[in-house]
């Protein structure tokens, strides 16, 4: 058997001619900048994350977060609380600013940030916390939400693999002051291309995102543009109208792609986690599984035993954010003061997880792992 760790030919032949149709919609059209598809993706997207929320698109999931600190005047001198581990793109637009990242260690279990540790983190420059839902489980937003009411900070959810996940029936994109989403081809949510968005409750900020998104253009108030009227220095950054109608057909099947993840999760849990440290999500939270993460000895030897059976497995991330080279010459060396990042970062192993895979994919990657682990596969 070969099972990929994502396939998106697998995906796109569920739903080909939806697809067709809608792309080759926009290049009837020719409205390739700013069409009709954008404004009914943030439409679709501001009501599937919650009631009351507000949705830009933009042309990435860091430039998400270039926005969101320009929408909320971070700037240089000023601190951000991020937690350890994560896509290097949580960091990057911090140090692009020459905002202060302040690391924070993840917690064991959900491998998101320890909120048990943020507060201890907080300074006079504090500005915002930045808890990233990582592998589509969500961070501890009460107590987060608690310490940033407290000292007046800002929180910014990093959604870039989360779409749809839930804490007390809430989804993310609905607790932040502003959410980042990326909408990364291999993304639970994947554009055929770069995409990303930012939502809000706050029409002012998401006016704001719009603006700055697009060259500065827009009035203060309005979403009314003039070509070659300015208002702020801003960016060209928007969600292509391609990828926006790319992403109103996913969105259409994105949670029955999300039930069938959490099934197969379900079906991993049920196998390994009695004799495999294996992630786990939040108690009264809906993980919707972007990545299935194990931890096991050895793991580079491990990946390439998959592999030689035909299971591509991935290591998400095999440094946490403060061990990147770049990042430690701004910040210096901070090795040994995040036990748990480093650690994850090590063993980390993320197993095939998506909505294509056949149950007897999903029974012959744990078979393979028994066999390379050495555990007598039950099947066997
Ligand atoms: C946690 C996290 N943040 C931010 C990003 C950045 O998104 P993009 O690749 O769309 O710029 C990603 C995507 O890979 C991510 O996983």
């Amino acid at each position: 058997m070969h099972i990929a760790l994502n396939d998106l030919k697998a995906q796109y032949l569920t739903i080909k001619d939806e697809i067709d149709r809608a792309v080759m919609g926009v290049i009837e059209s020719t409205e390739f900048i700013n069409g009709a598809d954008v404004t009914e993706f943030e439409k679709n997207f501001a009501a599937y994350c919650g009631e009351g929320i507000y949705c830009t698109g933009c042309g990435n999931g860091t430039d998400a977060i270039i926005l969101a600190l320009r929408a909320l005047r971070i700037t240089s001198g000023d601190e951000v609380i991020i937690p350890a581990m994560s896509f290097i793109a949580t960091v990057e637009p911090l140090i692009t600013f020459g905002v202060k990242p302040v690391f924070v260690d993840i917690e064991e279990g959900t491998y998101t940030i320890n909120a048990a540790l943020i507060e201890s983190k907080v300074t006079d420059r504090t500005r915002a916390i930045m808890p990233v839902h990582l592998y589509g489980h969500v961070c501890d937003m009460d107590v987060i939400q608690d310490i940033a009411r407290r000292h007046r900070l800002h929180v910014i959810e990093d959604a870039a693999q989360a779409h749809g996940a839930e804490f007390k029936g809430k989804r993310v994109g609905s607790f932040g002051d502003i959410t980042t989403f990326s909408f990364y081809p291999g993304k639970n949510l994947g554009a055929y291309g770069d995409g990303g968005a930012i939502t809000s409750r706050d029409e002012h900020v998401a006016l704001t995102v719009a603006r700055l998104s697009n060259h500065g253009r827009g009035e203060h108030r309005s979403k009314r543009i003039e070509k070659y009227k300015h208002f702020m220095i801003g960016y060209n950054s928007r969600l292509d109208t391609i990828q926006a109608a790319v992403l109103n057909v996913k969105l259409r099947h994105l949670d029955q792609w999300t039930k069938r993840r959490q099934q197969i999760a379900a079906f991993y849990d049920g196998e390994l986690a009695s004799w495999l440290t294996v992630a786990q999500p939040r108690d009264q939270s809906q993980s919707v599984y972007h990545q299935y993460v194990i931890e096991v000895d050895n793991r580079d030897a491990v990946l390439a035993q998959m592999k030689a059976r035909g299971v591509h497995c991935g290591v998400h991330y095999p440094d946490a954010l403060h061990q990147h080279k770049p990042v430690k010459d701004v910040v210096g060396d901070l090795e040994g003061q995040y036990p748990v990042a480093e650690r994850l970062a090590r063993r980390c192993l993320s197993l095939p997880i998506y909505a294509e895979m056949t149950d007897d994919m999903v029974a012959y990657v744990c078979d393979s792992l028994k066999a390379v682990l050495g555990k007598r596969s039950e099947a066997a």
